[in-house]
């Protein structure tokens, strides 16, 4: 922004600043995220996504599941004790945060640079992390799912959408500690490049939201 057209003090700039490095720090505190998710209906959000799991753990008793973006690891719960269950995450103040009684490895790094080998995962969770990607980050996490799957794995992608028409989503938007929230059109074409979606559940809680369960692309 070209600040000589602003009408604040140019002494108060600095203030300004931190005033808003500590709200942005705020905002995306783990704990502030999980409220939010909770009052954007993360319970509804799981009614979609629990069958989606629990499909894939009847098929598969043991395995390995790379929740990317995993925050609390409240997705944890979601899957058997005997799965392996990795919560890759940036923001190391999720290690503060108590787990919910599985084991749990929690890793501290990027979707765009997973800290795992090729072919390791049996699952993919991005679960309400894509609107946290800008569009330098956002499509090399998908390649990267794609390499962490194993052949034939499965990718569960959830997230909310933007619709210009949906004011009351917008403003909710407006809070979000994630700025790029993207229309359900971006987000499809965008995964339809590294895999094969077999499934989409479209369904309306605060956000419209949608759940997309697919296959790496070859
Ligand atoms: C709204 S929270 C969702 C947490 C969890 N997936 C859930 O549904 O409870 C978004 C998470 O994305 C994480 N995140 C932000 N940027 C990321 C990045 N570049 N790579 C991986 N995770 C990221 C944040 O640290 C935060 O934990």
């Amino acid at each position: 922004m070209d600040e000589s057209s602003n009408l604040v003090d140019p002494h108060l700039y600095p203030l300004r600043m931190s005033f808003r490095d500590a709200l942005g720090r705020f905002v995306s505190h783990p704990r502030v995220n999980e409220f939010q998710t909770r009052l954007l209906g993360r319970s509804r959000l799981e009614a979609h996504l629990n069958p989606v799991a629990a499909r894939t753990f009847a098929a598969l008793p043991v395995g390995t599941v790379v929740d990317i973006g995993g925050g609390t690891a409240r997705s944890r719960s979601m899957w058997p004790a005997e799965w392996t269950y990795y919560s890759i995450d940036p923001d190391a103040r999720v290690l503060e945060v108590e787990s919910v009684g599985k084991p749990i490895e929690r890793l501290v790094g990027d979707a765009s640079a997973l800290p795992l080998p090729d072919n390791s995962a049996d699952v993919v969770l991005m679960q309400c992390v894509s609107h946290h990607l800008d569009d330098s980050i956002w499509p090399a996490s998908l390649t990267e799912a794609n390499r962490v799957l194993k052949p034939g794995g499965s990718f569960i992608f959830l997230d909310g959408v933007w619709r210009k028409r949906r004011w009351f989503s917008r403003v909710f938007w407006r809070l979000d500690a994630g700025h790029y929230p993207r229309t359900s059109g971006e987000l499809e074409r965008a995964v339809a490049k590294e895999f094969h979606i077999l499934e989409t559940d479209r369904f309306n809680v605060v956000h419209h939201s949608i759940l997309l369960t697919a296959q790496p692309l070859p």
